[in-house]
């Protein structure tokens, strides 16, 4: 998985060996305001080791070029800002273990410091640029159906919003799709 730069940003893959990658993972994912609307059935990280894991499996080789849950950084000085993924998106009816749909989606998780300062979306426009460079031709987004601040990103990148589904997850969300044929200038500028 290769990193993305932005205007202000970063895009690398996490380290579990970079301790102060997993206190970040730690400190963000033990958080109600961030797990709150994430997963079928959200709960709080409560163990450092759990954090440990999860850069593990976020962590370089998890998935092809562009996939990948990379960690966004400030380029100014580094510092740690949350998570952005490009990544296939399981079907509902599939829970163990779960399947593929076929779909992929994008998403993010931003620490609480680093709201309002438009850093989700400046990160997901960089992935979704790159996915569509790289010939997917449909992403997707799901989100809680009270999350506006998620959908709120899904609108400035500028995704469609198709209603309530089930089809992912098991659970209903609020789901976007963005095309690769509706996204002005991406493919052209080879993002
Ligand atoms: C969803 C989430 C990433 C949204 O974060 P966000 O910071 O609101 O989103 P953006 O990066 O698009 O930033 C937009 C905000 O930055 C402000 N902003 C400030 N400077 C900006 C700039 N230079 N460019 C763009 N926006 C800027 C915008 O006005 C907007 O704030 P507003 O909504 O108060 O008007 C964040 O709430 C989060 O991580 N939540 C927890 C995890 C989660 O629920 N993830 C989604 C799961 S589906």
């Amino acid at each position: 998985m290769s990193g993305l730069l932005t205007p202000r940003l970063v895009l690398r893959p996490w380290d579990p060996s970079d301790p102060a990658d997993v206190d970040f993972l730690f400190d963000t994912y033990s958080r109600w305001d961030v797990q709150r609307y994430i997963g079928r059935v959200p709960r709080v990280m409560e163990d450092r080791a759990e954090a440990v894991t999860l850069a593990r499996r976020w962590s370089d080789t998890a998935y092809q070029q562009p996939l990948g849950i990379r960690a966004v950084t400030r380029a100014s000085d580094g510092q740690r800002l949350g998570s952005v993924l490009l990544k296939p998106i399981p079907a509902s009816g599939t829970a163990d273990p779960p399947q593929p749909s076929g779909d992929v989606e994008i998403g993010w998780h931003l620490h609480p410091d680093a709201w309002g300062h438009g850093y989700a979306t400046e990160a997901a426009s960089a992935v979704l640029a790159a996915g569509f460079a790289s010939g997917l031709d449909r992403v997707v987004a799901v989100t809680h159906p009270d999350n506006v601040a998620s959908q709120a990103v899904c609108r400035r990148l500028g995704m469609r919003s198709l209603g309530l589904s089930d089809a992912y997850y098991d659970v209903t969300c609020a789901l976007f799709e963005a095309r690769s044929d509706a996204v002005p200038g991406a493919a052209a500028r080879g993002e």
